[in-house]
């Protein structure tokens, strides 16, 4: 087992955050050092992410704090730390995490040094954290949503015990600002702008297990911002999970529109990025912004779930059919290039076909540029969860595939609508397939490859899209 010196510090441990973490960093800095000493190496680690994109803001935090300890980024599990940020929002996602585990077992018995961590979503169920308890006992940390922010204090505190610890909060209305984040792309990034969610949509688990809504201040945010584009930033993604009720409940509120005209202005920000958007929130005031804006992406998530007014009530989504479609014009008429995503739900409980007809009518109506479809899973704890009428499983299957079939259909058929244009894209990577070619986006969203080299990266720069091929294009950079 792990043999160390206990550290001991000169100086009490502050009380204050993100002192404190800054503290128990330079004490977990001592221990790895003590380890390095021992394997005559640097230690390695690795962050897994599930989920979606809080997630991943999340793991740049854990990959900051790592990195300011000593650890080094390897892209194999085989390290010696692992930590794997859960997500629960469908029951996939957890079996994948107990299938893994497995596998992570297999290294920590022939290095008993490795340290494995669990945390995110998953984390907040009890039930998880009581299964991990008995059956994956070699485990060396779990910790919950809220207490990310605690990682260093954590990391110490399994460092100097033999056992498993356990640190999961309920909730908290606290928000640490200033603590390391470690970017995976140099120019750009997710920026928090408020965690929880307040909407208990009645088949989603989110609200459960990252608390309650909270805004973070505008002023916090924008020199997050600045701090992020004088470091070679020029996109950013706005992250909530309804970043449409942004603010309302600051000391002193500000809207998500006034928000996003603050950002306006930062200057070398070249482009805005926002999610996720929930259309009972969405503001005239909004439309309003982004059709003036120099800056922000002409591309708006707006998570439909179903089209029928009688699910969306019983989904307690607060808008109906007509609603989201009237909604849809009004941002079209405002911003006619504007390309639109979603996200649909299928088999939710009750669902009868002419529910489902619905929904295929309004993604007939509306000829969405992607979409996300997703099969209902039961969620324990959500009232969902407790509705008679679960649909049975080959009639959601054949619906799935059938409004599959049909997004894929009309995503293609909107594809291409820019050939022959030229555009501004950011240049994000060296093509996968060819190092010949450069892969970036442009404003919509859409993927494009043109030939280029790897100084190109970050940068934007106006291209002609000489061709779409199914959902990307291939252009020239143009002088
Ligand atoms: N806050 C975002 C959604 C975050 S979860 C919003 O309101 O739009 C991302 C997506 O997962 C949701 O939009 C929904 O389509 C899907 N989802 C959530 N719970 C689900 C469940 N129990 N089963 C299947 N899909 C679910
Ligand atoms: Fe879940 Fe609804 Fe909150 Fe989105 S808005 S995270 S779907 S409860
Ligand atoms: Fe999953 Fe948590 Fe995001 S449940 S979708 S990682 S907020």
């Amino acid at each position: 087992m792990r043999e160390l010196t206990e550290v001991k510090m000169s100086t009490p441990v502050p009380e204050m955050e993100p002192q404190r973490q800054f503290y128990y960093m330079e004490v977990a800095k001592e221990y790895v050092r003590q380890l390095e000493e021992k394997k005559g190496r640097k230690l390695t680690f690795h962050v897994s992410t599930f989920g979606c994109q809080m997630n991943a803001r999340d793991s740049e935090k854990l990959t900051g704090i790592l990195e300011t300890i000593g650890y080094v980024e390897t892209d194999t599990e085989e390290a010696d730390f692992v930590i794997y940020n859960t997500c629960t929002v469908r029951e996939n996602a957890n079996n994948k995490v107990y299938g893994r585990l497995g596998y992570l077992n297999g290294f920590k018995k022939k290095d008993h040094d490795m340290m494995i961590a669990l945390c995110g979503c998953m984390m907040q169920e009890e039930k998880v954290v009581e299964k991990i308890r008995s059956s994956y006992r070699f485990v060396d940390l779990i910790f919950g949503t809220h207490n990310i922010y605690k990682f260093a204090e954590l990391l110490v505190q399994a460092l100097e015990a033999d056992r498993m610890v356990v640190d999961v909060w309920k909730d908290t209305d606290k928000i640490v600002e200033d603590l390391p984040v470690e970017r995976k792309y140099s120019f750009k990034s997710g920026v928090n702008i408020m965690f929880g969610c307040n909407n208990f949509c009645s088949y989603c688990i989110v609200p459960y297990v990252r608390g309650r809504e909270r805004s973070r201040e505008p002023k916090d945010i924008i020199r997050e911002i600045e701090h992020l584009v004088e470091d070679g930033v020029v996109e950013v993604m706005l992250l909530g999970q309804n970043v449409n009720s942004y603010g309302k409940n600051l000391e002193h509120p500000v809207t998500f529109a006034q928000l996003l005209q603050e950002v306006e202005k930062i200057e070398g920000l070249e482009r805005i990025r926002f999610m996720t958007s929930h259309p009972k929130d969405l503001s005239d005031d909004l439309i309003e912004v982004m059709k003036h804006s120099k800056k922000i992406c002409k591309h708006l998530h707006l998570p439909l779930q179903s089209g029928s007014s009688r699910l969306l009530k019983i989904m307690n989504r607060h808008y109906t059919k007509e609603q989201y479609l009237e909604l849809v014009e009004k941002i079209r008429a405002a911003v006619p290039d504007i390309a639109l995503t979603t996200d649909i739900i299928v088999g939710f409980p009750g669902e009868t076909d002419e529910d489902f007809m619905e929904t295929m009518d309004v993604v007939e109506k509306v000829g969405y540029d992607s979409a996300f479809t997703f099969i209902y899973s039961k969620r324990t704890g959500t009232p969902a969860a407790e509705m008679e009428d679960q649909v049975p499983e080959e009639v959601v299957k054949a619906r799935f595939d059938r409004l599959l079939a049909r997004v894929q259909t009309i995503a293609a058929q909107k594809a291409g609508a820019l050939t022959g244009k030229t555009m501004e894209v950011l240049v994000e990577h060296i093509n996968e397939q060819d190092s010949h070619l450069v892969t970036g986006r442009l404003s919509n969203n859409s993927t494009v490859h043109l030939p280029g080299t790897e100084d190109m990266i970050g940068k934007l720069i106006p291209v002609y899209l000489k061709e779409c091929k199914g959902f990307y294009y291939l252009g020239e950079a143009v002088e």
